[in-house]
């Protein structure tokens, strides 16, 4: 039985030579290697493991209530490699905080400059904020615009899978820290208030602005989410 709510469709290796590069994918054990050597902390490869064992989780359980089959290979990788830009950063702290947000399009070019598929460089550059961002957003937030799409946001399973496992894990860690009232399965728009604190956080540090609640990244971050809640079980998260 199809989930017609279901819009996100797998993605494509788009031509030969990307069929190819799928093929040689790298192990979970070397992604984990080259991540240390470039200087990703500890905690963050806790967090990548954490997020591609639960992105699988959601594919696994898509798959069984939809039949709809992603690609686990690559949703493996694009959740191990998803926020890879940030070895870049920790290395300059002089950068941040202009530069935390834009480690999706950072991440994804490291990505690509190692050879690896676009699909698994995609899973990094559209992970931001939750739901992505456009790329005027990108623009306004002084991202560092690369030449290769024109949408840093989910565009087909795999991307959307990464994408909002990340929100999930990102909500389970701000429980740890205490802040109650983020029940994503009783109140899913919560999800909106917290993701709320943390852009406009941002747009006061980079623009000296503020945003409001209605801005499109909370909708876009919303709305990608809400189609996966059936499919995210809460014992995924323990
Ligand atoms: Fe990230
Ligand atoms: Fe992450």
């Amino acid at each position: 039985m199809n989930d017609i709510s279901l819009s996100m469709k797998p993605g494509e290796p788009g031509n030969e030579v990307e069929k190819i590069k799928e093929l040689f994918l790298p192990t979970r054990e070397k992604m984990i290697q080259s991540m240390r050597y470039l200087g990703l902390g500890e905690v963050k490869i806790k967090h990548v493991c954490d997020l591609a064992d639960l992105s699988l989780k959601i594919a696994g359980e898509v798959e069984k209530q939809t039949g709809i089959k992603s690609n686990k290979e690559i949703l493996e990788a694009g959740a191990l490699f998803h926020d890879i830009g940030l070895a870049k950063s920790y290395k300059d702290p002089e950068l941040e905080p202009e530069v935390y947000p834009s480690h999706c399009v950072i991440g994804a070019d490291i990505i690509r400059k190692l050879g690896l598929p676009e699909r698994v460089a995609r899973c990094a550059e559209v992970h931001e904020f939750g739901g992505g961002i456009t790329r005027k957003e990108a623009e306004e937030l002084r991202f560092p615009i690369l030449p290769y799409k024109n949408s840093y946001a989910p565009q087909n399973l795999e991307e959307a899978i990464v994408t909002v496992a990340d929100c999930f894990l990102f909500v389970e860690e701000v429980k740890e820290r205490g802040w109650e009232g983020y029940d994503l399965w009783k109140n899913p728009e919560s999800l909106k208030d917290l993701y709320y604190n943390y852009i406009n956080d941002i747009y006061k540090k980079i623009l000296e602005r503020e945003i409001t609640k209605e801005h499109p990244i909370l909708d876009r971050l919303y709305n990608i989410n809400k189609i996966f809640f059936k499919y995210v079980k809460p014992e995924f998260l323990k």
